[in-house]
């Protein structure tokens, strides 16, 4: 509930944007080093206050914000929330297809939440979310071996249940990749890219959030593998990739850094990149076995 809260105070603005003056940069750069904008510090702080008032959350790890929130008072359940508030942010001031992204985990019995307590694996997330804001605002919630699409009427401000247990189509349409990296992959991975370009049909949003959602519901593979300026990848492993991962693996998809399983990595810092393979399992695996060499 405060996830939804949160995502339709969002999109209020994201519908307004110039006219509400919420486009444009803050003119300050986050601990990635990019710069943030306006809507990335609005849809933060707004997250950040719809979780720590909801009485359900311990923690909050965020894209924008350097170190863990630590929430104060009781918190129920324990849930540790990781999370990039705006994905997609070069699409902002452009109307295109914006996100937010969410990874949940449960702090461990009688454990006292401390910055450590974010480090969590990938595998042990209880469930995970996004939203998309595009021609509708589509909020999707993946717990164990379901994953249920909910759509904001904008009329009433409330979420109806419109995709129930959705799994990702065995056919396979479209490859999303950002083609001007080419120049720069390794030799494997350039040969994974060619195979993907050969067989399928490209649509790359450039914004995960919106790219994956349409892989998850018509089919589809997403890459953003390393290459030789980004060894690490470019994507953040512990509220992009493990959300996803966790979204996927539920729908019946598969999310792999081209050599290993996205939630198996063990983390080591809340920002830590990841090269990220994602979406439609067999095409994930066939691509994986010619980048890795397997
Ligand atoms: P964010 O706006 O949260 O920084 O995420 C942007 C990410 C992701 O949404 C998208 O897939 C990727 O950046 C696009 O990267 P390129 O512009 O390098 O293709
Ligand atoms: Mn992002
Ligand atoms: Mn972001």
């Amino acid at each position: 509930m405060a996830i939804a809260e949160g995502s339709r105070r969002i999109q209020l603005q994201v519908q307004q944007a110039s006219l509400a003056d919420v486009l444009g940069s803050t003119g300050e750069t986050n601990v990635q080093g990019e710069i943030v904008q306006r809507l990335d510090a609005a849809s933060s702080d707004i997250f950040v206050e719809t979780l720590s008032q909801s009485g359900h959350v311990a923690a909050i790890g965020c894209e924008e914000i350097e170190d863990p929130v630590i929430v104060k008072g009781e918190a129920a359940d324990g849930y540790i929330v990781l999370m990039d508030p705006l994905d997609g942010s070069s699409n902002i001031d452009v109307a295109v297809s914006i996100g937010s992204i969410f990874g949940i985990w449960q702090k461990r019995p009688d454990e006292t939440v401390n910055d450590a307590s974010l480090l969590r694996l990938g595998n042990e997330q209880v469930a995970a979310a996004y939203v998309v804001y595009g021609s509708s605002t589509v909020l999707v919630i993946a717990t164990k071996d379901n994953v249920c699409g909910f759509t904001l009427d904008p009329e009433s401000g409330s979420f109806a249940v419109t995709h129930p247990n959705i799994r990702i189509p065995a056919e396979c349409p479209y490859y999303s990749t950002n083609e001007g990296n080419n120049k720069v992959l390794d030799e494997s991975t350039r040969k994974a890219i060619t195979l993907l370009r050969d067989k399928y049909s490209q649509r790359y949003v450039g914004s995960l959030v919106a790219d994956f959602h349409r892989n998850l519901l018509k089919g589809g593979i997403f890459a953003y593998p390393a290459d030789v300026n980004r060894t690490d990848g470019r994507l953040r492993l512990m509220y992009e990739a493990n959300p996803l991962g966790y979204v996927a693996e539920q729908a019946g998809g598969a999310a792999s850094t081209g050599y290993q399983r996205i939630l198996d990595i063990v983390p080591k810092q809340l920002h830590q990149r990841t090269p990220l393979i994602l979406g439609n399992k067999d095409v994930v695996e066939e691509t994986v076995s010619v980048i890795s060499g397997s």
